[in-house]
């Protein structure tokens, strides 16, 4: 399985160094091929060693230069940072980048060999006409993307599950993992108000391959609940 822990806009450079230790000391008793990303806020990127792979939540698809407020390939690369997250729904929605955006980044990031997390999703609106429009709002957001790159996992989020505590029902999530499965043949994470009371049976369905976590993420108790479940 793998295990992300998206922290988006919370902690700091100190307490993620803080979290990072405290995980770091508890992971000898995760399984071997489990594996765990976690993806800091951008002021706490850094060169961390261990058992885990550090990744960015963002970054502008250029190497450096005029860009006021985002990073670039050099910025990440003094970390040895090559792990991205791409077209998270609060990204697409809160920050407002169009699925060419998305697709722009995903192509320069593929370009650089950087493995990408690559997310999808569907509102509450859109899963409510059932799973023929849920499909086809997902694989609207593959518009653009090289689905046979072979360094990027999906993370199929239903954004009416982030953040909400309401989960996926069991159904909801193979039913959408096994139709996109037959479409993008790639590690398929779940993600949306995953927590210690639903990881055995989100961990238990077969499409699942891992998952993306946000609040649950936060305390490495909590995250280590999922991790060592
Ligand atoms: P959540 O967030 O676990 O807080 O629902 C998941 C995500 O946005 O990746």
């Amino acid at each position: 399985m793998i295990y992300a822990a998206n922290f988006k806009t919370n902690h700091t450079r100190q307490s993620t160094k803080n979290y990072i230790k405290e995980l770091q000391s508890k992971l000898d008793s995760k399984k071997p091929e489990d594996k765990i990303y976690i993806f800091p806020p951008l002021t706490a990127l850094d060169a961390f060693e261990g058992d885990f792979s550090i990744g960015t939540q963002n970054a502008y698809p250029v190497e450096k230069g005029a860009f006021t407020g985002e990073i670039g390939i050099e910025q990440l690369a003094e970390f040895n940072i090559n792990t991205i997250l791409i077209g998270h729904s609060e990204r697409r929605d809160t920050l407002g980048e169009s699925q060419e955006e998305v697709a722009k980044k995903f192509a320069f990031f593929r370009e650089q060999g950087f493995e990408i997390i690559y997310c999808i999703g569907e509102s509450l609106e859109v899963r409510e006409q059932g799973i023929e429009a849920v499909m086809e709002h997902l694989i609207s957001q593959f518009e653009g993307i090289d689905t046979t790159y072979n360094n990027f996992i999906v993370a199929y989020e239903p954004i009416w599950a982030i953040g909400t505590g309401r989960t996926a029902s069991v159904e909801e999530i193979s039913q959408t993992h096994n139709s996109l499965k037959k479409i993008v043949d790639k590690a398929l994470l779940y993600g949306g108000s995953v927590k210690g009371t639903n990881i055995k049976e989100i961990a238990s369905i077969e499409s699942v391959d891992g998952v993306l976590v946000g609040g649950a993420s936060l305390r490495t108790e909590t995250f280590l609940e999922l991790v060592l479940h």
